[in-house]
């Protein structure tokens, strides 16, 4: 594993040229993703400014250019007409103020009228690394490019600690004014939001106070990433706490829960509905957010970064790493969160293939699942052993999913195995794979597990247990990776 001094990681971009190289070492990768949004070079990690704006999707992800490092964190800009196709756009913001001079760090987006307005974390350090989080805003203008505001919208309080970002704007229509949610951590280092308002996106914001969350007044030590959604009439409230081990996350310390509850505006509080769950079960799944101005009031689209904080993959060595999941939807349906892929994604089918137990590079598998244990072996060799195994117990009403048997493994310290409590019998898997990354959907999307894997060139075959009935498409590419910068 590369050392970086802190010089190397914080980096300037002067010029297209200086990443030109890497970039053409990098398409060479066999794990460059074919229908998943990855770095052009370098690292991708949180999805950011996320909105549906003047019939174009925008989208833009946490960049660091040099290599699969964290560092100086640009906005990369990318769009797509459908949600599946995307172009690369090129840089959206650059660290290149005093306010934002060690990172464009998280935030998000809305379109208002004929206007795209963007907020982020300008992430000021000092020349003691003391660091001081901004928020900040930008506005995309004629030419489809982000522009900065002259100066941040507000600073960080002081009866909070250093760790205070990742606006997430919202609309109410009710209250007739915006709402800025804020990931931050008090000074007694437990997760928390913080809340803004103001009746104009860009001017007039005031601090609302802290957001209560009876029951999660202890849970994490900071709450990256907030998104707060409403669906079929119920509030869904999505963090990601850090610094802290959850049950059956094996050591990790960085989840993505979500809350079902009612948010109340006036008293600024969210009551949940019952106890907090996991967004994703996977091993890599983090940072979720929804897009904006997704007009239909009984769906969300939600989109995460495949990779968690701390963790190492495989082609790091290839100086690059992260991929966007698949956008998908949400829905609340008795009481429970459904996630669905993107609708459409069958247009990237290209062929059906015979499911003879070959898997192609990219592409989708469907499985009906029998009664009884089932037994999945994806990414195996020709005699079906290693790979990524799911099993499921019946009984016990658990699939367990183990990447031990892969041929590259990584970030064993944190887990290889872990488990998805099913609600209802397990009868169907829709599952995507592409050339670094699995995305598991169970039972229509009562559970999801999203993963980063990196088959080698004998790891191309699957087995089911007798009786599954498997149906397999290879998938078009529909990502452009052309060298935008
Ligand atoms: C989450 C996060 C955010 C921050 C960004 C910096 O992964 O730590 O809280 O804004 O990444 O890249």
């Amino acid at each position: 594993m590369k050392e970086w001094t802190r010089d190397e990681r914080y980096r300037v971009l002067q010029s297209p040229d200086e990443i030109k190289d890497l970039y053409d070492r990098i398409q060479k990768s066999v794990y460059r993703q074919a229908y998943h949004v990855q770095p052009i070079t370098g690292l991708s990690s949180d999805p950011n400014g996320f909105a549906l704006h003047e019939g174009k999707w925008h989208l833009c992800y946490q960049w660091c250019p040099w290599g699969a490092v964290h560092g100086l964190k640009y906005w990369y800009h990318v769009t797509s007409p459908d949600l599946l196709h995307w172009q690369n756009e090129g840089i959206g913001l650059a660290p290149d103020r005093d306010y934002d001079n060690k990172g464009a760090h998280s935030g998000s987006a809305i379109s208002v009228g004929d206007k795209l307005y963007f907020f982020y974390t300008g992430n000021h350090r000092d020349e003691n690394w003391v660091r001081t989080p901004w928020t900040c805003a930008a506005f995309l203008d004629e030419n489809g490019k982000l522009q900065k505001l002259d100066a941040p919208l507000f600073g960080p309080r002081d009866d909070h600690s250093e760790h205070q970002r990742d606006p997430k704007i919202v609309w109410n229509a009710e209250k007739q004014k915006y709402y800025i949610f804020i990931g931050a951590q008090t000074l007694d280092l437990r997760g928390c939001v913080l809340i803004y308002e103001s009746e104009q996106p860009l001017t007039g914001w005031r601090f609302a106070g802290e957001l209560k969350v009876p029951g999660y007044e202890k849970f994490g030590g900071m709450w990256e990433c907030p998104y707060i959604v409403r669906i079929g009439g119920k509030d869904v409230l999505i963090v990601s706490p850090q610094y802290t081990k959850l049950p059956g996350r094996g050591e990790s310390t960085n989840h993505n829960v979500y809350f079902l509850g009612h948010m109340d505006y006036d008293t600024l509080t969210f009551t949940p509905d019952g106890p907090y769950q996991y967004l994703d079960y996977g091993f890599d799944f983090y940072a979720a957010q929804g897009a904006a101005n997704v007009a239909d009031p009984e769906k969300a689209i939600l989109i995460a970064w495949i990779g968690l904080p701390d963790n190492h993959y495989p082609t790091e060595e290839e100086d690059w790493e992260g991929s966007m999941s698949l956008p998908r939807e949400l829905r609340v349906k008795d009481g429970r969160l459904v996630q669905t892929p993107i609708a459409g994604v069958e247009a990237l089918r290209d062929q059906a293939l015979p499911a003879d137990g070959t898997l192609p590079k990219a592409g989708e598998l469907e499985i009906r699942v029998p009664d009884g244990d089932f037994d999945l072996a994806l990414y195996c060799k020709e005699d079906g052993t290693g790979g990524l195994r799911l099993h499921y117990d019946a009984q016990a009403r658990v699939c367990t999913v183990d990447r031990r048997g892969m041929d590259k493994r990584f970030n064993p310290q944190v887990f290889e195995v872990l488990d998805v409590p099913m609600d209802a019998p397990l009868t169907s898997l829709r599952i995507f794979i592409d050339r670094s990354s699995t995305e598991i959907f169970f039972n229509g999307g009562e559970k999801t597990f999203t993963t980063h894997s990196y088959p080698t060139e004998g790891e191309r075959f699957c087995r089911v247990s007798e009786g599954a009935e498997l149906k397999l498409w290879s998938y078009k590419t529909s990502v452009t990776d052309e060298f935008v910068v």
